[in-house]
């Protein structure tokens, strides 16, 4: 039976890090702030930024909400970043994706000054990413590092397999892998013989979006196994990764829920806190 990787735990850490840091910038009279933009009415949608919004007032982050409708023009929603990014009271701005039919999320992204993008989903933070010298993380791989940091798993010189490709999850993870000196392979639709990929994995991620897609025959024993799935299946909140079976050959494993989910929005509060300082000219 494998460790469990109790994400409520880790983010608590890096939440409770966060709050005394933000603290110490209110003291020297430097508030934190995050601008959230939502269009129209997603009912997922909706519970992230409620739940970005909870984050942020437990964490004395300010937090500026923007409700656009459905029916918001593109010219509408650039006018609201624009005037975001000119305002020296907001230090990060998200824009919740996805976007209404219409709407583009690639010219939105690339609207936001990548000094305030705490998504970093801007093209300049991602080649940031790519080289390896950044401000800014993308929430859900950097919540998925802290998490091996936290339980002292070490990716240097590790055979570490993610799964799925999107720019948002499986890219920028495998840069971040890579980083740490992990010996990285990204697999995704189109991958021969994924099982025969999946178990040379140490470090196994899982970013595909179907429910228990990763089968205990494609673990191998003892492989450390980060499900970043949120899928539903029979009303049923669950992961990528059948984890009943794959809990018993992993060495570590996340659980759904309580697993990733709840360290993207940790990464993001910390973004959110680094975006502040680094405006501030504090290191
Ligand atoms: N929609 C789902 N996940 C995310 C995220 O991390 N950032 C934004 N902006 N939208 C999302």
């Amino acid at each position: 039976m494998s460790n469990i990787i109790d994400g409520k735990l880790v983010s608590s850490a890096v939440k409770e890090r966060v709050a005394n840091e933000v603290k110490e910038l209110n003291h020297k009279g430097i508030s934190v702030c995050l601008a959230v933009i939502l269009v129209g009415s997603d009912p997922a949608s909706q519970i992230y930024v409620a739940n970005k919004k909870k984050a942020c007032e437990q964490l004395g982050i300010i937090s500026k909400e923007y409700l656009l409708p459905e029916t918001a023009t593109q010219d509408e929603l650039l006018a609201l970043v624009n005037e975001l990014n000119a305002d020296k009271t907001v230090n990060g701005i998200l824009c919740q994706l996805p976007l209404p039919k219409g709407l583009d999320e690639k010219v939105v992204i690339e609207a936001i000054d990548p000094n305030k993008d705490v998504d970093a989903f801007h093209p300049v933070n991602v080649g940031r990413i790519m080289i390896g010298d950044y401000d800014f993380l993308p929430c859900t791989p950097a919540g998925v590092m802290e998490m091996l940091s936290f339980y002292n798993i070490d990716v240097c010189g590790k055979e570490c397999v993610v799964i799925g490709r999107s720019n948002i999850v499986g890219k920028p993870m495998s840069m971040l892998l890579l980083h740490k000196n992990g010996t990285v392979t990204i697999a995704h639709s189109r991958t021969q013989n994924l099982a025969e990929v999946t178990r040379r994995a140490d470090i196994l991620v899982a970013a595909v979006g179907k429910a228990k897609f990763v089968t205990a025959d494609m673990v191998k024993d003892g492989a450390v196994v980060i499900d970043v799935g949120m899928n539903r299946a029979d009303g049923k909140l669950c992961g990528d990764v059948d984890f009943d079976p794959v809990s018993k050959k992993a060495s570590y494993i996340t659980p759904v829920p309580g697993g990733v989910g709840p360290m993207t929005i940790a990464t993001l509060m910390q973004n959110t806190l680094t975006a502040a300082k680094r405006q501030n000219n504090i290191n």
